[in-house]
């Protein structure tokens, strides 16, 4: 039946030159070489060039281009109207091969689902697959192939912009997400044409830019290297992206698009990759300002050489190669290679069998692309619910009487295009519900909300016109041409008038993204004048934050009554906030990244190596490791979130207290909602190595478990431990477990944790 249908598509829509004298379409690689072997050098370096459609490229040209089988892909370009002509272009080329359409798809394409931290801290491996399902599913109704997507870097410094993206810092819990990202844009096979392909990204080690500063080099040594920050772009792989996109960073002083031990030892011949793999933005030429390459020729020579496949809107491929190849510098096997991998993409897309699977029919072409009824928000509400963090909720201030009186102020409170965050693709703010929007649904027919602004995202022109100039097609941020004094006044008249106050407070969405960097993790001084202000009232106070990293809130854990951190939480955000707010949902949410005391202190992150003088509390005459005019340890540690619920563990059994390498140890816990309403909460595994060849981390992630709980309800949950978990690169970066003491830790966050001990015993 299969066979008979493409049969079919491919009757009517595959090119009569590429048929003519093709061996069958179903044998990807005698019909893959077949094609190769009738490609001309120009249309073999054509299918190696992906194009920003709005770039420095008029369309009408790219049409030409195309029709000249002269550009192999595009980005940028999102709907079927203008999708369309351009694979007809292709297909009238000389061999009529077709191009793919590839768009940064990162928390959603229409309906926009909350940021990249917000989805991993629900912790909820089946949502986060199903929010790429949908995106999968609303790009390729736009006639979309490829994803730039899912960002799989490791942050261990929130000053970096792009933390936002990511899913944190820890290994285990990113490659979870990364492999769930992967299933739910791919599915079974990204042939389907209801999915697209994956392309993960940074390859490799973009989130270690040293100070968090972006696009600055990365040192790292190899043990680090494979031990953290690897292992998500690995399970990303495994899974079964199709392609890997190349960070624009240096990776031991050679940068990654020119870095032949990354992109062929490691990523091909190590992890055996076999799909492609693209530049970033521009990368081929940044060859030449990082000082590797002394000209254009050598640059394209270089990454073509290490093992970049295509250039994305990059010129020198294009002017380069042809010479290279012909002279003899780039072998003809080098090139035929990278146009292969391409060319089995566009095979593995489907596009061969039928290049207008995802473009579909003119007329079908939706009448409005951004209707309402092509967006799934009740998805989109559910992630947002989960993806809110309680961080503080002192005296049950939380949560608020439907009944009341609430004065709601700050410059996020009704902001719609903050909602949906950095990389919100075709993601539109008027269809954001705002926190405003959500609160008075919320609130309808019964208490009151006021409304203030009380002061501007920052009042630093500097910073305004920084983000006013991001590449965005209107100004990020408006400020309020009030004085500030004046917006305060406001503010602390109306919070005077009301019950509670509910502060939105945080980053403007251009703060935490590409190029964003900070030096400074606090709120900026215009929203810490109006908390102090709100502060002064006397009135309980609620922190709604809204920002793209970990923010440091010395201030603020003092002084508020409840802080609820809400990151982007896109386009329904403002009713899953209300949601939370007014109690017809438990938080459940749980920190991806640890939130820091200060910038002074970072790095945070919870899994570091142990030390030979770690910090003691207490101990006279301290020389250990710490920061001696703050208190030691991150302000919010990985892993943690409040509940409305009183979520308790039991004590850790372990099924036997020794294990030969291919036994299991059963570890068992009973969980107790003993709160008054149902919740979920995250159960949380750690082991620590008590002496191993190198030196181990405090304790590591190794499996958790996301669990709803009636009231008064008691769960035992058993988690099983076995030799492939105590795994570690060892100094000659072997995989291996080592026998010896284990120590197992589990809890509802990293630092609260109860231990039991056990033995690795020798293999026999
Ligand atoms: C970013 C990539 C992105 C690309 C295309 C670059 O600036 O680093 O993450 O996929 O642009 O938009």
């Amino acid at each position: 039946m299969k066979c008979l249908r493409q049969f079919a598509l491919a009757a009517l829509f595959v090119s009569p030159a590429l048929l003519a004298a093709a061996p069958s379409i179903d044998d990807r690689s005698a019909f893959i070489a077949d094609l190769l072997g009738r490609m001309t050098l120009e249309e073999k370096v054509g299918q190696l060039r992906l194009i920003s459609i709005g770039g420095d490229m008029p369309r009408e040209r790219i049409v030409e281009e195309m029709a000249a089988g002269r550009i192999g892909a595009t980005f940028n370009s999102v709907v079927r109207p203008d999708n369309r002509p351009m694979q007809e272009a292709a297909l009238r080329s000389r061999l009529g091969i077709p191009v793919f359409f590839a768009y940064d798809i990162i928390h959603g394409h229409r309906t926009t689902f909350p940021i990249g931290l917000g989805l991993a801290s629900s912790w909820d491996i089946e949502a986060i697959e199903n929010s790429a399902r949908i995106a999968a599913l609303e790009a390729s109704a736009d006639g979309l192939d490829m994803t730039f997507a899912p960002t799989v870097d490791i942050s261990r410094d929130p000053r970096w912009g792009r933390t936002s993206e990511g899913f944190g810092e820890d290994p285990y819990l990113v490659s979870r997400i990364a492999a769930a990202m992967v299933r739910g844009f791919q599915g079974k096979d990204p042939s389907d044409p209801q999915r697209i392909m994956a392309s993960v990204k940074h390859f490799a080690l973009y989130g270690a830019v040293e100070g968090g500063r972006d696009y600055n080099v990365v040192d790292m040594s190899p043990l680090r290297m494979y031990q953290d920050y690897l292992p998500p772009y690995r399970a990303a792989i495994d899974a079964g992206a199709g392609g890997v996109m190349v960070a624009l960073n240096a990776v031991n002083g050679v940068p990654a698009s020119a870095n032949k031990w990354l992109l062929d030892d490691l990523l091909r011949r190590q992890w055996g990759f076999k799909g492609v793999v693209l530049s970033d933005h521009g990368a081929i030429t940044e060859l030449l300002r990082h000082g590797v390459a002394a000209d254009g020729r050598e640059a394209a020579r270089l990454a073509i050489s290490a093992g970049v496949g295509m250039s994305m809107a990059d010129t020198l491929y294009d002017q380069e190669l042809p010479a290279l190849v012909r002279s003899g510098a780039v072998a003809q096997s080098v090139l035929d290679e990278a146009v292969t991998h391409v060319l089995n993409t566009k095979y593995d897309l489907g596009l061969f069998h039928d290049p207008f699977r995802r473009i579909g029919r003119a007329e079908d072409d939706p009448a409005d692309v951004n209707a309402e009824s092509r967006l799934h928000r009740a998805d989109a509400r559910a992630m947002a619910r989960d993806s809110l963090v309680l961080l503080e909720n002192r005296g049950d201030t939380l949560p608020l009487r439907k009944n009341a009186t609430v004065a709601l102020i700050g410059p996020l409170a009704d902001s719609q295009v903050d909602m949906l965050g950095s990389w919100s693709a075709v993601g539109v703010a008027e269809q954001a519900v705002t926190l405003r929007q959500g609160m008075e649904a919320a609130l309808a027919g019964q208490g009151k909300l006021l409304h203030a602004v009380g002061a501007n995202v920052t009042d630093d022109a500097r910073v305004i016109d920084y983000l006013n100039q991001l590449n965005w097609d209107r100004p990020e941020v408006v400020p309020d041409k009030r004085t500030p004094q004046a917006m305060l006044d406001e503010a602390v008249a109306l919070a005077a008038q009301a019950d509670v106050i509910v502060a939105a407070v945080g980053e403007a969405r251009g703060m935490s993204h590409e190029s964003s960097s900070r030096t400074r993790l606090d709120l900026p001084d215009s929203q810490q004048a109006l908390l102090r202000a709100l502060k002064a009232t006397g009135k309980p106070l609620v922190l709604v934050l809204m920002n793209g990293r970990p923010l440091a809130l010395g201030w603020e854990k003092d002084n508020a009554d409840a802080i609820l951190e809400t990151w982007y939480s896109g386009i329904e955000g403002g009713h899953a906030i209300a949601d939370v707010l007014f109690g017809e949902h438990n938080p459940s949410g749980k920190l991806p990244i640890s939130f820091p005391r200060s910038v002074g202190q970072i790095p945070t992150y919870y899994n570091h190596l142990r030390l030979g003088r770690p910090y003691t509390p207490g101990t006279p005459g301290n020389y250990t490791s710490q920061y001696f005019e703050e208190a030691t340890g991150p302000l919010y540690p990985f892993g943690y979130g409040l509940s409305y619920s009183d979520f308790q563990l039991s004590a850790p059994k372990l099924s036997a207290e020794r294990m030969h390498p291919d036994q299991r140890i059963r570890v068992s816990v009973t969980l107790k909602n003993a709160g008054p309403r149902p919740g979920a909460t995250v159960v949380q595994l750690y082991l620590h190595d008590e002496a191993a060849s190198v030196i181990r981390p405090e304790k590591e992630l190794k499996a958790f478990r996301r669990v709803k709980l009636e009231a008064g309800e008691a769960r035992e949950l058993s988690f099983e431990i076995d030799e492939s978990m105590l795994r570690f690169f060892d100094a000659s970066l072997q995989h291996v477990s080592e026998p010896g003491a284990f120590r197992v830790q589990l809890g509802l966050d990293s630092q609260a944790v109860q231990e039991a001990r056990f033995e690795l015993l020798p293999r026999p």
